[in-house]
């Protein structure tokens, strides 16, 4: 299906059906998410998740463009959205070099960028250049100095809140809302034509969206708004820890694994 058609039904859903969203970096997450998500996320947050980066600021661009072009080549279905790394999107001109050679090399649908009023501007740019945009307000990893929920009291609602507007008028297709209280995820999916994807953002938004690894507790970070699925890290850690032993007691190869 082509992008835009994609974006369409996504945009239909807003008020309707929730929109299901995942992050996917490689090959059989994307596969599987591809099964049941409207939109996978090549998130950032792969620098902290998978190369144990401290922040999502290290990533660099090609780190992004070869997960992106992996979950790509192996997600069909729904629309797959890159992060654009910190300091790629500076200005008008880097972000949308940046923003093409992303799209050139990965195949992928959108970007996304995180910030407010502060970026509109870019975003519009890049929109008025056919580049296809979904926002990131409230807690934003890529500049945030701690990583507490936003909205506590009624001046950081109202730059929420003005951050939302702006991103909606800059021509973003959709928005992620990260770490907010309800109120404001409520009020922002109520008054904003376009679809607000949460993250710690309440059931007040038209979809949701949780790092892929968090809930599946295949990472160290355990965040009050993410529900474990599984616990990966235990299975995987059971696993490794029989094959030791059985390769410690000579007990594995077995002729079962053996060529004669
Ligand atoms: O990088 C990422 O995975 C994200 C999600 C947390 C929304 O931006």
């Amino acid at each position: 299906m082509k992008r835009e058609n994609k974006i369409t039904n996504i945009l239909k859903k807003k008020n309707k059906v929730p929109i299901i969203c995942l992050t996917a970096y490689s090959k059989i997450v994307a596969k599987i998410a591809d099964k049941y998500c409207d939109i996978i996320l090549v998130g950032d947050s792969l620098g902290m998740v998978l190369y144990g980066m401290n922040s999502t600021r290290e990533v660099k661009i090609n780190t992004m463009i070869n997960h992106a072009k992996t979950v790509k080549k192996f997600a069909k279905k729904s629309l797959v959205v890159v992060d654009m790394p910190h300091r790629t999107y500076s200005n008008k001109s880097s972000a949308l070099k940046n923003a093409k050679k992303i799209i050139k090399e990965t195949k992928c649908d959108a970007v996304k960028l995180e910030g407010g009023k502060r970026i509109s501007k870019i975003i519009k740019h890049l929109v008025s250049k056919n580049i296809s945009v979904m926002g990131h307000i409230g807690l934003l990893p890529q500049t945030t100095k701690n990583f507490k929920f936003k909205g506590k009291n009624y001046i950081e609602q109202k730059l929420i809140f003005d951050d939302a507007l702006a991103i909606s008028k800059s021509g973003a297709f959709a928005m992620v809302i990260e770490c907010v209280v309800e109120n404001i995820a409520k009020k922002i999916t109520k008054n904003i034509k376009i679809p607000t994807i949460g993250i710690g953002a309440s059931k007040y938004c038209d979809g949701q969206i949780l790092v892929t690894d968090d809930l599946l507790g295949f990472s160290d970070l355990s965040p009050k708004f993410v529900k474990k699925y599984s616990n990966l890290k235990k299975i995987i850690e059971n696993s490794i820890n029989k094959y030791a032993k059985d390769v410690k007691l000579g007990s594995f190869p077995s002729i079962k694994h053996s060529y004669r």
